[in-house]
Order: C-alpha cells, then structure tokens, then sequence
C-alpha cells in the first residue's frame, strides 16, 4: 500500500492507495468519529462492494445505507435532498461519518450532503472509477448539478480520509476507464512533462488494466493533485490549473445533457482545444497537437466536438462557467508541456477561430 498525504493543516488527510483495501478494517476504523455511520452508494456499485465495506466496519455500529439511482442525471438537489431525509429519519448525530462508495457523482453529492447536515459532517472518500480516484476523490471539492450549470451547488468540504481499493477498476466498464484516463493525462499536461512522457508509452498498460501500471498512474496523479490543493486549497489561484479542458468540457456535457458525454470524455476534447489554442499563441510546438491526439486515442478518448455544436453555443455556455470573473472568461492553457498557465486575454475571435475549425472537422469526421 501506497500513502499519498494531502497536507492541509488541520484539514490535512492521507489517501491510501493499494489492493484489497475494503478487506482492512485499521484503515476505515482509525478514521471514524462515533459509532454512527452512513455508506451512501449507488445501485451499480452497493452490489458490487457494500458488502465488503460494511464487513470491514465490523460489529457495534448503527449503518445507514443509502442507496442512490445511477447516473449524473441524479447529482440534484432532490437526491442531495433525499440523503439529508434519511440521516435525519435515522436519527444521525453530529458524530456520525458518511462514506462515499462509487465513483464522482456519488462522491461529490456525498461530500456536499456532509458540508451541510447538521452544519457539517465528517465523511470518507472510497472511490470506485479511476476518475473518482486520481481527481473528485481528493481536494475537497463537493457539488450538485442544476439545469442552468454543472456543479454550480456545493461546498469546500474535505475528507477525512481517501480510501483506493485499485482491484475495483476490473469491474470498471472500459469507457468509464477511458474518462478517467482523461483526467491522468490532464496532470501531465499541466504539471509534469516527465508523467506525461511516461503515459505516452505506458498507456496500452493502464487501458488492458496492468494493475502495477494503474497503481503508478493513480499514486503519481493523487500526488501532483495533493500538492496543487496544499498550495490553493480553495482555488483563489494555482489550484484553477487542474480545470485544463474543463470549461470547453462543462460547455459539451451541459449541451449535451448531463450523462450523455461522459465528464472526462468532454474534458479529453477540451485539453485538446486548449492546447491547439496554446499553439495558436507560440507557446507549444504544433507537433504537440498529434502527440496528443493519438495519447488520447490509445486511451480511447474522443477528439472531435460534438457533431451539430456551433461556436456560438460554446461560447454561450462558457460564460456561464465558474472561472467567469467580472465577465471576463479565464481559461487554462499551456505555456509548455508540463507547465499551465491561466489566462483572462482570449478575445471572442480567437474562441470562434478556433471553434469553427473544430465544428468544421466534427461534421467531415461524421
Ligand atoms: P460516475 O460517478 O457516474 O461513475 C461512472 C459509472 O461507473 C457509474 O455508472 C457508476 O455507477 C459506475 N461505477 C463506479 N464504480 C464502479 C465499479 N468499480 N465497477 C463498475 N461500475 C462502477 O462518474 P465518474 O466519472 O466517477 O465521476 C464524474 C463526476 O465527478 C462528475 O459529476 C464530475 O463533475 C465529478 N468530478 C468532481 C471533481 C471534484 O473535484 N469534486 C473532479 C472531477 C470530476
Ligand atoms: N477537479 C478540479 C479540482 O479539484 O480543483
């Protein structure tokens, strides 16, 4: 076992990564307040690992289970709503603890509902998807979607605890993989050009799920993710890096409808568009753009838009996104392989330019 320490203060908390992690109960128990516990999950994942989760927590404890819909159309304030019911209906204290079992969707509404009952309750993070486990894990972020904008809901609430049992990737669809690659990519990109020279050679490893491979990837992600979050725990600068793609990726997914472009789908082709903008200014060499685009297609990733999404719907919805400030877009681009930069100065022109080029070769790829 691998631990990777998010140094925060008295916020601080370590991320265990290894195999069988569920079968130790010293890792779960060292970290819970008081006897009241409760494991919300999903109806995917609870059949899957609930099992073993709950043995690991051992006698004498009072369990809530919450077993939540599936899908990215249920991170709402309804089904926030409908966990605070039941830990109110069971009677949970102030000392209870919630664990998050399932991938990012169960992890972020789980940590918005512990930021809010009873003004704030512990939780730990178990995460189930590879995405979940190098990104929405770790750092604290915590949200619910609304129909006007994606994790527009939320709080900063840490975990007490990240618990990555990696034997739970195999049973892992392969295109949820696939987005979570996405995400392991992004640190390369922003912050590490040796990592990204690494996945450029081990990504048929990570995609047939080497599990010395995927380990590697996940401990070296949680690492640059920790230190990032140490530095700007509420994103009032560097921390704004990690959000590479992000805001063409949010425009796609809430064009789209949540749940119909997968999170790190979208943001695949929005690392790619910031990075054909990063050219555009002389900041990365030109080859930069097919060394990507063939990384992301070993990892099985899109690269085109979405067929039928014009500039103008882009640029409508990312002006909607968090990083607006005083109504000026701020986007990350890339002042080298391994090193982002945020910038305010993208004029409309550049955005169409670019945009429409990519429109263009969405519809002759169709
Ligand atoms: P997800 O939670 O929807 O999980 C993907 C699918 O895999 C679901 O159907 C789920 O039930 C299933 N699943 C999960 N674990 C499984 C397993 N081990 N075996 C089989 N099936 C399994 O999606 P995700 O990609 O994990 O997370 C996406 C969400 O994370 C988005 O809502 C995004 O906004 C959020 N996110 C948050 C942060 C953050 O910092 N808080 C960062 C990145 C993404
Ligand atoms: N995923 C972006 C962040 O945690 O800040």
């Amino acid at each position: 076992m691998h631990t990777v320490h998010v140094d925060l203060a008295e916020r601080s908390y370590p991320v265990y990564i290894g195999r069988d992690l569920f079968s130790d109960p010293q890792l779960l128990l060292g970290h819970l307040r008081g006897r009241e516990v409760a494991i919300v999950s999903n109806v995917t994942v609870a059949p899957l690992y609930v099992q073993r989760l709950r043995a690991a927590l051992g006698e004498g404890r009072r369990i809530t289970e919450i077993i939540l819909p599936d899908g990215e159309q249920h991170k709402t304030l309804a089904t926030f709503e409908h966990i605070l019911e039941r830990l109110l209906a069971d009677r949970h204290s102030r000392s209870t603890t919630l664990i998050a079992l399932g991938g990012g969707v169960v992890g972020d509404i789980t940590g918005f509902a512990a930021a809010c009952y009873q003004r704030g309750v512990e939780f730990i993070q178990v995460p189930t998807t590879l995405l979940a486990q190098v990104d929405s894990s770790v750092g604290g972020k915590t949200a619910v979607n609304h129909p006007l904008g994606k994790n527009m809901i939320g709080a900063f609430h840490q975990p007490r605890a990240v618990l990555i049992d990696t034997n739970s990737l195999h049973t892992l669809p392969a295109r949820e993989l696939s987005a979570g690659l996405a995400e392991v990519i992004k640190y390369g990109l922003i912050c590490d050009a040796e990592f990204y020279a690494w996945l450029l050679q081990a990504m048929p490893r990570l995609l047939a799920r080497d599990d010395s491979a995927l380990a590697e990837a996940i401990e070296r992600s949680c690492a640059l993710k920790a230190s990032v979050v140490a530095a700007d725990e509420r994103e009032g600068g560097v921390r704004a890096i990690l959000n590479l793609g992000h805001t063409f990726g949010h425009a796609i997914e809430t064009a789209q409808g949540y749940g119909s472009w997968l999170h790190g789908e979208a943001v695949a082709v929005g690392m790619l568009l910031a990075l054909r903008l990063s050219v555009g200014r002389g900041w990365v060499a030109a080859e930069e753009v097919a060394r990507l685009e063939s990384l992301l297609r070993a990892a099985q990733l899109p690269l085109d838009v979405p067929a039928g999404m014009s500039p103008a719907m882009f640029i409508d919805l990312m002006g909607r996104d968090k990083k607006v400030v005083d109504g000026q877009l701020r986007l990350v681009l890339l002042r080298a392989i391994g090193e982002a930069c945020v910038v305010a100065d993208v004029t409309t022109q550049e955005l169409e330019g670019l945009l429409g080029a990519a429109a263009a070769s969405a519809e002759s790829a169709c």
